[in-house]
């Protein structure tokens, strides 16, 4: 279901009120109508209450310090500015208020609200006497007025102080409202993730794959026309790299197939092994290869995250064609290589029931609905699709939107998530299910096709003990 704000991005200015614990809800209630939400502090706001549940909910570090850069360089409260849809301060102090009134860009709050041409919205919260001071009153009608921001005014009742009055905070949803409006018949200003403010780094996993051999495809291939030309595709290898990282970083050993990629590979070392291949009929020797038992023990997974070329030139010209006058290539299909390891794995269970878990991807343009069928179609156990159409994820990007799909009829649709967090959200499935898988199997609870039975990861699992 898509909400009010669907692929907007909000700033949420939070200031030094009792009441700033309430903008921990209204962060939540933002991202319940689908926005993107940035959170601002001001440094008296960072007393009443710490940026880390902001940053958790938010998947954006806080902006804290105007003074501070973004780890990239950029301005914070200037990427807000020039980005947000609408800026929404709740609570808004007294002093916010006065301050903003008269420009003084003192912190990130007001700095931000200084700097954008976006709708402001702005919720007050103080004690009655504050909000009835003239002083206030002046100020409220100079954002009303002179600046245009929608002031949505406390609730009356009891206040922190022990008193009654008008100064309470005015129900969330109310607020959620008011951003909606201001923001209604507006173009989204800055679809682009790139131009909006960072995610947050992913938390760190734990060694949860340690002792598993995962394959991992990287990359686009390339398939030739002739000894200079190719057919390729738009793949950088990001994603796939993102999962062998992440991987590795989890304590896997990794095998990474890497077709053309434009971005560095983990070093060869310890756990990691990097196979370069060209072409999909290359890349299909090094799949062979990779997922056939070493050390006794066949792969434990496969995430197929290159983008093979579904056709190939049916003859590569052995020298290179020169301009005439025209041209005329004849394509061939090429195998598809995740159904062909699908149903080998089907056909030659190992004997200890250790099927490989089965990840494939599939980039589509426009609707996901063609993925289910793919999912069932190639017998993979996750399918993990994305709308390459969409700013802000597929080829080249720093971050993806993609929806997890698996066998037993499951759709997880994530937010949009750095490439790393989305390899990290894969692998956690991976982790789980190898556990799941394993712990089937000391039961003798394995089906016929090698899978252990769904809901059986147990406590007693050998690998959890060992760990
Ligand atoms: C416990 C406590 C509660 C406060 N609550 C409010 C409040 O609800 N509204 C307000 O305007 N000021 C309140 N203040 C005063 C502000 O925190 C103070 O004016 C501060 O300088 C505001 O800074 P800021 O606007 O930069 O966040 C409170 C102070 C304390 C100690």
């Amino acid at each position: 279901m898509s909400g009010r704000l669907e692929g907007r991005l909000i700033g949420l200015g939070v200031t030094g009120s009792i009441a700033a614990y309430k903008a921990v809800e209204l962060l939540r209630l933002l991202t319940a109508e689908g926005a993107d939400v940035v959170v601002l502090l001001s440094p008296s706001a960072a007393r009443f209450i710490g940026p880390l549940s902001f940053a958790a909910l938010s998947r954006h570090p806080v902006e804290t310090e105007v003074l501070d850069l973004l780890p990239d360089g950029r301005i914070g409260h200037i990427v807000i500015a020039d980005s947000a849809d609408a800026l929404v301060v709740a609570p808004a102090t007294a002093h916010f208020l006065g301050a903003m009134a008269n420009g003084m860009a003192s912190d990130a709050v007001i700095a931000t609200c200084l700097a954008t041409s976006a709708p402001v919205v702005v919720a007050p919260a103080m004690d009655g006497d504050m909000w009835s001071h003239p002083a206030t009153v002046a100020n409220v009608a100079r954002l009303r007025e002179a600046f245009g921001y929608v002031v949505v005014p406390p609730a009356s009742g009891p206040l922190a102080s022990g008193q009654s009055g008008q100064g309470r905070l005015a129900e969330l949803a109310r607020i959620v409202d008011a951003v909606v409006e201001a923001v209604a018949g507006r173009p989204i200003r800055q679809p682009a993730a790139t131009a909006r403010p960072p995610l947050a780094d992913a938390p760190p996993r734990e060694a949860d794959l340690a002792g598993r051999r995962i394959v991992i495809t990287a990359g686009g291939t390339r398939e030739p026309i002739d000894p200079v030309r190719f057919i390729g595709n738009r793949s950088t290898g990001k994603m796939g790299v993102a999962l062998a990282d992440a991987a590795l970083a989890r304590g896997a050993r990794v095998t990474l197939i890497a077709a053309a990629v434009e971005v560095p590979l983990p070093p060869p070392g310890a756990g990691t092994e990097v196979v370069r291949v060209e072409t999909a009929a290359q890349l299909r020797d090094a799949l062979s290869t990779a997922m056939l038992e070493r050390d006794g023990r066949p792969a434990d997974a496969l995430v197929m995250a290159a983008a093979v070329a579904d056709f190939a030139p049916s003859r590569m010209a052995p020298t290179k064609l020169s301009r005439g006058e025209g041209l005329t290539l004849e394509l061939s299909p090429t195998p598809d290589l995740l159904a062909e390891v699908a149903a080998r794995a089907r056909v030659a269970v190992p004997a200890a029931g250790r099927r490989p878990f089965l990840v494939g991807f599939a980039a589509e343009a426009g609707s996901l609905d063609r993925a289910a069928g793919k999912l069932a179609a190639k017998g993979l156990d996750l399918l993990v699709a994305n709308d390459v159409s969409e700013a802000g994820s597929g080829f080249g990007t720093d971050t993806n939107r993609v929806t997890i799909l698996d066998a037993a009829g499951g759709r997880d649709e994530l937010p949009l998530l750095t490439k790393r967090e989305v390899a990290d959200r894969i692998l956690d499935r991976v982790a789980a299910a190898l556990d799941e898988r394993d712990a089937g199997v000391q039961t003798g609870g394995s089906t016929s096709d090698g899978r252990g039975p769904a809901g059986t990861a147990t406590p007693a699992s050998p690998r959890r003990a060992a760990r």
